[in-house]
């Protein structure tokens, strides 16, 4: 929703939100939610840390892919795959961040120990 105040961005699967104004980019949007992206090339489209996914849904809430972007992504553009430093917000949207991937082994850890499977994995 656009509102006076601006665009809300919602950060998944955190929920996190923040609200930018129309053009500010992902990664921006994101470190104003208080979500970390990982990034190297201070957002130049060049190290492709900031990959994120937006739902088809969502398509035209961002700008489309510059030349640049296209050419980095490829294929990964079919996918809904979006460099974060480089997608510009038009609308409200959800985007959908990778979990990192030290987070991801302890979570499946936590779900194994859940279902009784530790000595496996221990
Ligand atoms: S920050 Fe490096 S490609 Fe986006």
């Amino acid at each position: 929703m656009k509102s006076q105040r601006g665009i809300t961005v919602t950060f998944l699967p955190d929920e996190r939100t923040s609200v930018v104004k129309q053009g500010t980019t992902l990664l921006e949007a994101a470190r104003k939610a208080g979500v970390v992206l990982p990034t190297r090339c201070g957002g130049k489209a060049a190290c492709l840390m900031c990959k994120v996914t937006i739902g088809r849904e969502s398509k035209d809430a961002v700008r489309p892919p510059d030349e640049a972007e296209r050419r980095k992504l490829g294929s990964l553009l079919e996918q809904d795959v979006r460099l974060a430093c480089q997608t510009a917000v038009q609308q409200e949207l959800n985007v959908n961040v990778p979990e990192d991937p030290l987070k991801a082994a302890v979570r499946r850890r936590l779900e194994a120990a859940r279902r009784g499977e530790m000595d496996e994995l221990w």
